[in-house]
């Protein structure tokens, strides 16, 4: 698999073994049970490993936010979750946290409404870009200041169900956004 400016930052198998360290991790934390709060959309293929993979019961359920905008940095909830969370641990999960807003965000909103704890679990970090300082208690793996795609990241809505993580070149698909398909798509 060649294309410029791509490199797989971790396989298949190695995103398998990521998962379940963190299943791990979150199943001996949470024997009480837990509620996994997943930011739509970039964590969907992480949350459906990870709720496979724990051993406890969690409750499952979601919510979006609006990206933040350029300028204002402001953002507003799309979807709330449903559940109830007064007294209970909630883990948010994240694909990547990245400035730490939308994290910063989700963790203020959801500490207001009297939870036991509110945890965090991304299964990419990427710290470079960090604009507000937030705690995240379970990290699959701490990347550089590299574009990543692969495993819910997306670039222009393509490339999440990738069973890899890559890191592309921005620039190559700034010109052609389709142009890792061939390579990461084998016919
Ligand atoms: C991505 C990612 C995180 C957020 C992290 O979401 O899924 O939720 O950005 O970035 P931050 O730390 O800089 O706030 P995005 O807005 O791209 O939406 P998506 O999940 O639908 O891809």
């Amino acid at each position: 698999m060649t294309a410029p400016g791509l490199e797989i930052l971790l396989t298949e198998e190695e995103i398998e073994s990521t998962v379940a360290r963190l299943a791990a991790e979150l199943s001996t934390r949470f024997t009480d049970g837990v509620v996994l709060a997943g930011l739509l959309r970039g964590s969907v293929p992480f949350l459906s490993d990870l709720v496979r993979a724990i051993t406890i019961r969690p409750l499952i359920d979601f919510i979006a936010i609006t990206p933040y905008a350029p300028n204002t940095g402001r953002v507003r909830m799309l979807k709330d979750l449903d559940i109830d969370i007064v007294g209970r641990d909630v883990v948010i999960v994240e694909d990547i946290v990245d400035t730490g807003l939308t994290t910063a965000f989700i963790h203020g909103e959801l500490s207001r409404r009297s939870p036991r704890r509110v945890c965090v679990c991304t299964f990419v970090d990427r710290p470079a870009r960090r604009v507000v300082p937030v705690e995240l208690d379970h990290v699959g793996i701490e990347i550089p200041d590299r574009f990543v795609i692969g495993y819910g990241l997306d670039h222009e809505g393509r490339y999440r169900n990738l069973r890899v993580l890559a890191s592309a070149a921005p620039e190559v698909l700034a010109e052609d956004p389709d142009a890792y398909v061939g390579a990461l798509y084998p016919a």
